[in-house]
């Protein structure tokens, strides 16, 4: 994933405000970023540095996660053609492009990065020297096969070109400047309106504004849409990072969360439960933690005697038989995994009926679905995600209380507020477990996929690592990495008496035990937090909650960079 930007102005505007906007995007990817203003190239390695770099009336730019080609300023986007004319920033992947290359090579290109994106600006150098643009960029979209979000510009022209297929863009127009973007989050505090591209679909954005066209040079109409997402607020600067920062807005999201389900969002909420009920199959398709997020949820309607499967994206053609009675529900914090978005259209080929759980609105997936329900918890900036996750797991226990499950749910914010008042513990605990190269994360039943994100969210964040898995799985194999000083986190329910069992069973061999719980007798020493709810479908979300918590504490104590754990070297200014 790589973040893209745009913007075309009637008048001229300060370079560096194409480095505000996609400090933005920044979430999308983090090794490298760039930016073209129509006569200066900047290449950077590492984080966005917003500087002063002149004056333009339009300018790309671009901030990568790197997939073809190393970490260096020579695979940074903006790619330029051979003369240097066209440049081009480009999020997704080109999967022909060795085949491209070779034919470009030998036409006598030369090529500066080993990068799959560089052949679009060799590309659209040839067309235009064969062509006019109108017959230019409809060669792209007949010549590139992959995924691809395209903004390219010509040299000393005030314009823009955009093209998508498969990977997301999105154009909003405010005070005379049109931006194109990954995601409306780039200029959500600039406009209320945007316009979403769908597949093959490009736009030529000049000073006058932006003309759509298909695939073919086809005009097209494509009206402006309303859009609701809320701003960052500046807690930043009181939590110190974005994952604290969002982590301690838990509880205003899922109030968030549960007053639309009752209300605005209260149609579409009976719709997917309806869905649900005339379904033969219902499968849960997603990823990382989306994932861990969609267990903990088939968990939950398992107890209401419903059986989901729940799949991993990546995987789901291997594993997923689809047919007309099947409902898959993706669930996605962005609404732009390429993973799930995959697993959706392998469903629609085989006749499946699509409904997704998203937190972007209008992203992809939510665009792909019948249905689409939002899980309103704001923008998620840094990469490791965690009121998603809460929100998620929210909004599916309150799937599963429609269908029986006995919960109140109105109480949760409270009780992750409570959970908070216990941060300095957590944060010691999280220091002692900071400690070690490795440490298990054991649950049952409901804790089992909070064992997983737990894990998930040490290992990215702290860089230490963390194996969640089910307790009962240990004495068949695992069990025996556990020695003297081991750390073994242990999430106990309550209502689980086997998950005191294992951790015994780690206790014997002389780990370090650690514990979550909401039994009422455990949780008073210093390596224990006891999480207060009787209810367990509640104690699943406050544990991963805390697991957070300790993911975060650890990360601080190693002096991790939490929110871009893959920021890597410092600047270089290339041109
Ligand atoms: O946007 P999605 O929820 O579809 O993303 C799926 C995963 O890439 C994501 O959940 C990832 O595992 C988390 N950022 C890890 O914290």
């Amino acid at each position: 994933m790589c973040g893209i930007i745009g913007i075309v102005s009637r008048t001229e505007f300060p370079s560096r405000v194409l480095l505000e906007r996609l400090k933005r995007l920044e979430y999308r990817g983090y090794d490298s970023y760039g930016l073209f203003d129509g006569r200066r190239l900047l290449k950077h390695v590492g984080g966005i540095r917003v500087e002063a770099c002149g004056r333009t009336a339009a300018g790309i730019a671009h901030t990568r996660w790197a997939t073809h080609g190393g970490v260096n300023e020579r695979n940074a986007h903006p790619h330029l053609s051979c003369d240097g004319r066209i440049a081009v920033v480009h999020n997704g992947i080109i999967e022909n492009y060795e085949e491209l290359r070779r034919g470009l090579a030998a036409k006598g290109h030369r090529f500066a990065s080993e990068t799959d994106s560089e052949v679009i600006a060799h590309l659209l150098e040839d067309a235009l020297r064969r062509g006019p643009l109108e017959s230019a960029l409809p060669r792209l979209f007949r010549e590139l096969k992959g995924t691809f979000a395209i903004l390219a510009m010509v040299r000393g022209r005030d314009e823009i070109f955009a093209l998508k297929r498969d990977s997301p863009l999105v154009l909003g127009a405010a005070d005379g400047r049109t931006v194109l973007a990954s995601d409306i989050y780039a200029f959500s505090d600039w406009t209320g309106r945007a316009v979403f591209f769908e597949n093959d679909e490009m736009a030529v954005v000049g000073p006058g504004g932006a003309r759509f066209f298909d695939r073919s040079g086809r005009p097209l109409r494509k009206p402006a849409r309303a859009f609701h997402w809320e701003q960052e607020r500046s807690v930043r600067r009181t939590a110190g990072h974005f994952m604290l920062k969002e982590i301690l807005e838990e509880p205003t999201a899922v109030g968030r969360l549960l007053f639309s389900l009752g209300h605005d969002q209260k149609p579409a909420f009976e719709r997917l439960l309806r869905l649900i009920r005339r379904s033969r199959k219902v499968i849960f398709a997603s990823c990382g933690t989306s994932y861990h997020a969609s267990l903990l949820g088939a968990y939950y309607l398992h107890r209401t005697g419903m059986e989901v499967q729940t799949l991993i994206a990546s995987e789901f053609r291997h594993f997923a038989k689809v047919d007309a009675e099947t409902l898959v529900i993706a669930i996605s914090q962005s609404g732009e995994t390429m993973d799930v978005i995959d697993a959706l259209k392998y469903a629609r080929e085989n006749g499946g009926r699509i409904a997704s759980i998203v937190n972007v609105p209008h992203s992809t997936i939510q665009r792909m679905s019948e249905l689409s329900l939002n899980i309103l918890a704001g923008p998620e900036v840094c990469v490791a995600s965690t009121k998603a996750f809460v929100n998620q797991a929210t909004l599916l226990l309150a799937v599963a209380r429609a269908f029986g499950f006995e919960v109140r749910l109105e109480s949760l914010p409270d009780r992750i507020r409570a959970l908070f008042m216990q941060k300095a513990k957590i944060r010691a605990m999280a220091g002692r477990i900071a400690r070690s190269r490795d440490v298990y994360i054991i649950g049952r039943g409901l804790t089992y996929p909070v064992a997983r994100e737990t894990a998930l969210k040490i290992k990215e964040t702290s860089y230490i690592h963390a194996e969640g898995m089910m307790g009962g799985e240990l004495k068949h194999g695992t069990i025996a990495l556990i020695e003297k000083g081991t750390p073994v986190l242990s999430l106990i329910n309550a209502g689980d008496p086997d998950i005191v069992s294992n951790t015994k069973e780690v206790e014997a061999r002389g780990a370090d035990i650690f514990i979550l719980t909401n039994h009422p007798t455990l949780g008073g020493d210093r390596n224990a937090v006891h999480l207060k709810t009787a209810n367990d479908g509640k104690f699943g979300i406050l544990a991963a909650a805390a697991g957070q918590l300790i993911a975060y504490y650890a990360a601080a104590a190693l002096g991790r960079p939490i929110d871009k754990p893959r920021n890597l070297a410092k600047s270089v200014t290339v041109k």
